[in-house]
């Protein structure tokens, strides 16, 4: 009877594990947008979407109107033939919230 009941705890236990780390691998991490700017500017977004992402050969993407899973994606593999593709070797996931953040808090 005791055991059955133990058993039943640690497999809660572990279904609670597995939930929140299913939860934190999911949701985007948090961006730093000071870095942003920064990893903007290295990533040479700078030079087709300007300075501070207000457009210039490529479309303005200050205060972006996407998800940021939408925002990944497109930085993944862009649907254009004009924008380069920005694999993970090139910008970390965590790298790509830190642009994220930063292009969200620009005024639009
Ligand atoms: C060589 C030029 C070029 C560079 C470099 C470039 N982009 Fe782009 N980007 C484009 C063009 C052109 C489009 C529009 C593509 C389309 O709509 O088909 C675009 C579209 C986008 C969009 C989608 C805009 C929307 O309306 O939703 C995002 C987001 C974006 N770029 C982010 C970035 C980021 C971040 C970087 C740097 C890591 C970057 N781009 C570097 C040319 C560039």
């Amino acid at each position: 009877m005791l055991n059955t009941f133990r058993a039943e705890a640690v497999t809660l236990l572990a279904v609670y594990l597995i939930l929140i780390l299913l939860l934190t691998a999911c949701s985007p991490p948090t961006g730093n947008a000071e870095n942003g700017q920064r990893w903007f500017a290295m990533h040479n977004c700078t030079s087709c979407h300007g300075k501070n992402g207000t457009g210039g050969r490529a479309p303005k993407i200050a205060a972006l109107n996407r998800s940021f899973g939408s925002f990944v994606r497109f930085l993944r593999n862009p649907d254009s033939t004009s924008m380069p593709r920005f694999p993970e070797e090139k910008i970390s996931k965590q790298d790509a919230a830190d642009i994220y953040i930063w292009l969200k808090t620009l005024p639009e």
